[in-house]
C-alpha cells in the first residue's frame, strides 16, 4: 500500500511538468500534431519505419525543443509515474546518483527533486538530450543536478571507483549491448544454466566499479520475458553484482492505453543474492496463488512445474507442426501427492494442471483433448521415457 506522501511526490513532480499520459494512440498523435505541426509529422514518419538510420535520428528529432520532448513523453508518462512512485516508496537515501542514458532528463530531474540533499549526474551520448535535460532542470529550479554528454563506455575517464551510491538505467542497455537474444527453448532452467554470456556483459563491470559497497543499482531494462530477465541476472552476477530479488518488483502501466509490465531490478554488491532461477521463481510467483491443486498458464505454469519435486515422468505426446519449427509436448508426471499434466511448447507455450492422484484418468483425458485440437496440423508421436522424447524431438 502506498502512503499519501510517496504517491504525492511522484504525482506532484508530474504535475509540475504538466505531463499527463495519453490513453490512446490516436489521441496522442492528434495532440502532438495540433501543438507541434511539422515536428510532429516528422517524428511520426520516423517512428513508423524501423531502421538503423531512423533509430539514430529519433533522439535529435524528439529533442528539438523542451516542450516537444515533454509532449512526446506523454506516450510513456504512465510508465514514468509508476516507476517514480516505486522509487519514492522504496525509501532510499542516496547521496550521489548516476543516471545512465538520461535522454531529456525526466527521470534524472525526478531523482534531484525527490532527493534534494543528493548530487545527481545524468549522462547521455546525445547532445540534444543533454541540452533539453539541462533546460528542464533550470525550468524546475533544480540546483543539485548536472548533465554530461558522453558515451557511458568512457565514463571511467571522469569518475573514480565508488563514485555513486545509487546508479540507475532505464531502457538504455538494449542500445549499448543490444537486445538480449532469447531463442526457442523448452526449459527456462536449462536455458539459463547453459546459455553462454555474450562478452558485452563486461560493460556492466563499469557499474560495479562506480558503485559504493553499500550502493544500489536500479535497472528497468527491456527485459520482456523471464528468459531475458534471467540472462540479465546472469550478466550482473558475472560482474559480481547480485539481484536483491525481494526488493525487485514488477510495475504495471499503460503505453497509450496498451497494458504493459516491466521489472525494476535492484542489484547490490552483496553476494547474498539467490541463484537466478530461484530469484525468477520468487519474483514471478509473488502474486500467484500457491495452489496445491489447480491450473496455471504461461510463466507461472513452468515455474510451478519446476517446483514440483520430486516428480516422475509417466508418458508424453509430441506435436511437430507442419512447415515450421514449433513443437508442443503434452506430458503426464506424478508426485507423491498429485498428478501433473504439463503442456510445453518450444515457442513459449506453457500450461499446467495439478490434479489429485485419484484423478489420473482425468489427466489422460485432458492430454487427449489438448492434443486433439492440433493433431491435424502436425506430425504426432508418443513416448514413454525422457530418452525417447529426446530422439523424437530432433
Ligand atoms: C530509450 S532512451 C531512455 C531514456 C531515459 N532513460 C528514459 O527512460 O526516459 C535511451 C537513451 O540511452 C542513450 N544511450 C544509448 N547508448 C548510450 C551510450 N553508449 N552512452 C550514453 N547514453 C546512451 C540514448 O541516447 C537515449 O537517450
Amino acid at each position: 500500500m502506498l502512503t499519501q506522501t510517496t504517491v504525492g511526490q511522484a504525482a506532484e513532480y508530474f504535475q509540475l511538468l504538466s505531463l499527463e499520459a495519453s490513453c490512446d494512440q490516436q489521441e496522442f498523435w492528434d495532440y502532438l500534431i495540433l501543438h507541434h505541426d511539422e515536428k510532429a509529422y516528422e517524428f511520426q514518419e520516423l517512428v513508423s519505419t524501423v531502421s538503423k538510420e531512423n533509430q539514430r535520428i529519433v533522439y535529435p528529432t524528439k529533442n528539438q525543443d523542451l516542450q516537444f520532448s515533454l509532449d512526446v513523453a506523454k506516450m510513456l508518462a504512465d510508465f514514468y509515474l509508476h516507476y517514480c512512485t516505486w522509487v519514492s516508496e522504496a525509501s532510499y537515501h542516496p547521496k550521489r546518483i548516476l543516471d545512465i542514458g538520461c535522454d531529456n532528463g525526466i527521470l534524472t530531474c525526478f531523482y534531484a527533486f525527490l532527493y534534494p540533499e543528493a548530487e545527481v549526474v545524468g549522462i547521455d551520448k546525445t547532445k540534444d538530450g543533454i541540452r533539453i535535460a539541462s533546460e528542464l532542470a533550470t525550468r524546475l529550479g533544480l540546483t543539485n543536478i548536472t548533465f554530461q554528454q558522453m558515451d557511458y563506455r568512457n565514463i571511467r575517464r571522469l569518475y573514480p571507483s565508488d563514485s555513486f551510491d545509487m546508479i540507475t538505467s532505464v531502457r538504455v542497455f538494449h542500445e549499448i549491448i543490444g537486445t538480449l537474444p532469447v531463442p526457442l527453448y523448452w526449459s527456462l532452467e536449462e536455458f539459463l544454466r547453459t546459455s553462454p554470456l555474450s562478452s558485452d556483459y563486461r560493460y556492466l563491470e563499469i557499474i560495479e566499479e562506480l558503485l559504493t559497497e553499500d550502493g544500489v543499482y536500479l535497472s528497468t531494462e527491456r527485459l520482456e520475458s523471464p528468459a531475458a530477465l534471467g540472462l540479465w541476472s546472469n550478466m550482473l552476477e558475472a560482474v559480481d553484482l547480485s539481484i536483491d530479488w525481494e526488493s525487485s518488483s514488477f510495475i504495471e502501466f499503460h503505453e497509450t492505453g496498451v497494458r504493459q509490465k516491466a521489472p525494476i531490478v535492484v542489484a547490490t554488491q552483496s553476494n547474498r543474492g539467490k541463484p537466478t532461477m530461484e530469484g525468477i521463481t520468487q519474483l514471478y510467483l509473488r502474486n500467484v496463488e500457491n495452489k496445491a491443486i489447480g491450473s496455471f498458464s504461461s510463466v507461472a505454469a513452468e515455474l510451478m512445474f519446476h517446483q514440483q519435486e520430486p516428480k516422475q515422468f509417466q508418458t508424453g505426446r509430441l506435436l511437430k507442426f507442419h512447415d515450421h519449427w514449433y513443437q508442443i509436448r503434452y506430458e503426464i508426471w506424478s508426485t507423491d501427492t498429485a498428478i501433473l499434466v504439463y503442456g510445453c511448447g518450444n515457442m513459449g507455450y506453457r500450461k499446467l494442471e495439478i490434479l489429485p492422484l485419484a484423478e489420473t484418468e482425468k489427466a489422460y483425458l485432458i492430454v487427449e483433448e489438448l492434443f486433439g485440437q492440433y493433431s491435424e496440423q502436425a506430425a504426432v508421436g508418443s513416448y514413454t521415457s525422457l530418452e525417447e522424447r529426446e530422439e523424437l524431438s530432433d
